[in-house]
């Protein structure tokens, strides 16, 4: 078969490296954006009087021929074409005619790829911003029905002070808030236009880069042509977003993983979203999760592929940036499955509320009130914090909670304590009484979760 290109050469391709070089095997996935692109480039070839507008329409036919052909998975692609951009335009030839090698007419695969890709990309990133806003939604579903569910909340993963579930659970929730403005922020970068850079120079065409950015939805063209097709920025930044959200997802996911333990048990995941062993019958995973964890892996690999792939690089196009694409493809699809499951499986979460409210009552996590509680009184909080801290040490060789005490007991280390110790101390009191703004007081967090509610879009 003979190349688009073949006209210089004298020799047919080496097999393998026909092979090695063909990325029609991952870029197929830039069809529909290629024809989008090719689109817009003929019909500003023929307003711009570049070709006769008839030509213009014929191909503009072609093409739309071909998308349905595509989107009817009826066409097979040919490695001897190489990428997504030489099937297609031979589709093309193959369908209207030698017309069809007008496509090309001042333009370069160069431009056409960077164009791709802008558009596969804002796609995307629209996509993946809704599918974080269904986590988000779960959560808030969660946070509505838990603001008064006590559990322990941790530091150095050792109990420090309880809080309401509502509000650990909601943290994620402005991650994730922070994770789509970071998206949102992307598509002004993503929606620069390349088309008209050509190979790398521009062209000498009366081309109207103006039309087609507009034609496909971007809001400004590339300055520079050199920039326009060797910087990849756009995909690194997609890239770097991505890592963070995963990075927010794999942490909740490690505490769902802890949460649904025998050791905790404050959660019950979905019977759907586990799996059993294969030997050990009692078991019940959670899978889903800890993948989601692990997914982190690949999207940073990802992200670092990508990075040592462009340093370095001259200006401008050079073939090595092919590979800047499997690693967009994956962190896509990866961060699709990982919002897809994320948010039915927090939505179909159970909290074991008998379990979180008292696992509160049997631990030393109200220590930091007892101490406020003395220093309200009057005492240097230094001083209170070594007595509470006696106190502490106490109970522990007594086998008691802070709240088993008695008042004598307690009498024995301060004077300052009465018997509204019993009350104030206990967890919802302890709770209740952070009331500085974002704090874990149930107030606090109803107001949050208004907040909350307030960002949800739809
Ligand atoms: N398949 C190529 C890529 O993905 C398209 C651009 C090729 N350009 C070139 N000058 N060889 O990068």
């Amino acid at each position: 078969m003979s190349k688009l290109w073949g006209g210089r050469f004298t020799k047919q391709t080496d097999e393998l490296v026909e092979e090695y070089t063909a990325s029609i095997s991952f870029d197929k996935k830039l069809a529909v954006f290629d024809i989008e692109g090719s689109k817009a480039h003929v019909r500003m070839l023929g307003t711009q009087g570049i070709i006769p507008t008839e030509e213009a329409r014929q191909i503009g036919e072609g093409l739309d021929k071909i998308l349905s052909r595509i989107e009817k998975g009826e066409v097979e692609y040919s490695v001897a074409d190489e990428d997504i951009h030489m099937n297609i335009e031979h589709m093309l030839i193959d369908e209207i005619g030698p017309v069809g090698g007008k496509l090309h007419t001042g333009r370069s695969r160069n431009d056409q790829v960077a164009t791709d890709m802008h558009l596969y990309l804002r796609e995307k990133t629209k996509k993946l911003i809704e599918l974080v806003e269904t986590v988000q939604q779960a959560i808030v579903g969660q946070a509505g029905s838990n603001v008064e569910t006590m559990i322990p909340g941790y530091t150095h993963l050792q109990r420090a002070q309880p809080i309401s579930f509502a509000h650990h659970i909601l943290a994620y929730f402005w991650m994730f808030e922070r994770d789509k403005e970071r998206l949102q922020d992307s598509l002004k970068r993503v929606n620069w236009s390349p088309l008209g850079a050509a190979a790398l120079a521009g062209t000498t065409y009366p081309i109207d880069r103006r039309e087609t950015a507009e034609a496909l939805g971007f809001e400004k063209v590339y300055p520079n042509s050199l920039d326009a097709v060797s910087d990849r920025d756009f995909i690194l930044e997609f890239l770097s977003d991505a890592s963070i959200l995963i990075m927010h997802i794999s942490r909740l996911s490690e505490e769902l993983v802890m949460w649904s333990s025998e050791e905790f048990q404050f959660v019950e995941l979905d019977d759907a979203f586990c799996t059993g062993s294969s030997i050990m019958p009692q078991k019940k995973n959670p899978d889903v999760p800890e993948l989601l964890r692990g997914k982190t892996g690949r999207i940073y690999g990802n992200l670092m592929g990508l990075l040592t792939l462009l340093k370095g690089l001259p200006l401008a196009y050079n073939k090595d940036m092919q590979e800047d694409k499997e690693g967009m493809f994956d962190t896509v699809e990866t961060l699709e499955g990982a919002l897809s499951l994320l948010a039915p499986m927090l939505e179909t979460m159970e909290v074991n509320k008998h379990r979180t409210d008292s696992s509160v009552k049997s631990d030393y996590s109200n220590a930091t009130d007892m101490a406020d509680y003395l220093a309200v009184k009057g005492l240097p909080f230094r001083e209170a914090h070594e007595i509470i801290g006696k106190i502490v040490l106490y109970a522990i060789q007594e086998e008691k909670y802070l709240l088993d005490l008695t008042l004598e007991e307690f009498k024995e280390f301060s004077e300052l304590i009465d018997e509204d110790i019993f009350e104030k101390l206990a967890p919802d009191q302890v709770i209740a009484a952070r009331k500085s703004e974002g704090g874990t007081g149930f107030d606090q967090v109803r107001e949050q979760l208004k907040s909350a509610e307030e960002h949800l879009s739809f």
